[in-house]
């Protein structure tokens, strides 16, 4: 897994825009799997920033989210496909049909979600899935215990999720308590996964994550079984990374790799020898 720390949140969020932008720029009819929540919000910031200055089209772009309340229509202020609308889709060149979130008012659910993971395949998989992670170390809103080869499913909520989301409702009593989730082994599909955390409160969901054993009751720990994640937290959300020295490293030798200054990373005697 690939660690880039940034100073804080806004570092955050501009790296992973850019990582979205190189993408479409390479690939402009590319399948983008989306989060919601708090995490993603200063990237699609910057995403419509981008659409709006320097031309960034979404016109061919695909989306798939990652999950819905069960019981929310596309209207309710709290509904995922709501929040995307207000926070990414409207302000940019996206074909309203190319945007796919979980339909919380399905009337089937077990046809709905093979239908959605049908939905993801036909349209070529994800090629880009960026996440968030919750502070028990849920992706999507596959909690704790979830199996790590899941599909898209009905989950029932842990009462730390509804907790942590209840300062959306207001209060936890009006968080519904299920949702339609990608799974982890869904998620584990995606070509390439954008992992996403700022602030303290997801130091120990992010330590867990990267550096602790692949297990189900952290969920985003599935993804150092994927080749190609790249994890970027702040200096907050990173502050118990037992490696962090050797992942800022990593980011300082492959930005002189791609600078064309290999001999910078050469031991004094071979850069001597060479010249
Ligand atoms: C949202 C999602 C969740 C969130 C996670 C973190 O679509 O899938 O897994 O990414 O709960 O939420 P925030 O970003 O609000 O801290």
């Amino acid at each position: 897994m690939r660690v880039i720390v940034e100073p804080d949140a806004s570092g955050v969020a501009r790296t992973a825009a850019r990582f979205v932008a190189r993408l479409l720029r390479r690939k402009p009819n590319c399948v983008l799997g989306l989060a919601t929540g708090s995490t993603p919000l200063g990237m699609y910031r910057d995403l419509i920033h981008m659409h709006r200055e320097e031309g960034l089209d979404f016109s061919r772009v695909v989306t798939f989210n990652l999950d819905e309340y069960v019981g929310l229509g596309p209207t309710h202020p709290q509904s995922y496909r709501r929040f995307m609308q207000e926070n990414l889709f409207d302000h940019l060149n996206i074909e309203p049909r190319n945007t796919h979130v979980p339909d919380g008012r399905a009337l089937d659910f077990e046809a709905y979600c093979q239908q959605y993971e049908r939905q993801i395949e036909e349209a070529g998989g994800i090629d880009l899935q960026v996440l968030g992670v919750g502070s028990d170390g849920h992706i999507a809103f596959n909690e704790p215990g979830s199996s790590l080869g899941s599909r898209t499913r009905l989950k029932t909520l842990t009462e730390e999720t509804v907790r942590d989301n209840a300062r959306f409702f207001g209060t936890a009593e009006m968080v519904p308590r299920l949702a339609i989730t990608v799974g982890v082994g869904t998620i584990l599909e995606s070509r390439q996964c954008l992992l996403l955390a700022a602030g303290p409160h997801k130091a120990r969901a992010i330590r867990d994550t990267i550096e602790g054993p692949v297990t189900a009751q952290v969920t985003a720990s599935a993804l150092q079984l994927h080749r190609d994640v790249i994890a970027v937290v702040d200096e907050e959300a990173g502050r118990l990374l037992e490696r962090r020295d050797y992942y800022r490293e990593v980011e300082r030798a492959q930005a002189l790799l791609e600078a064309g200054q290999l001999a910078a990373l050469l031991p004094d005697r071979a850069r001597r020898n060479d010249e």
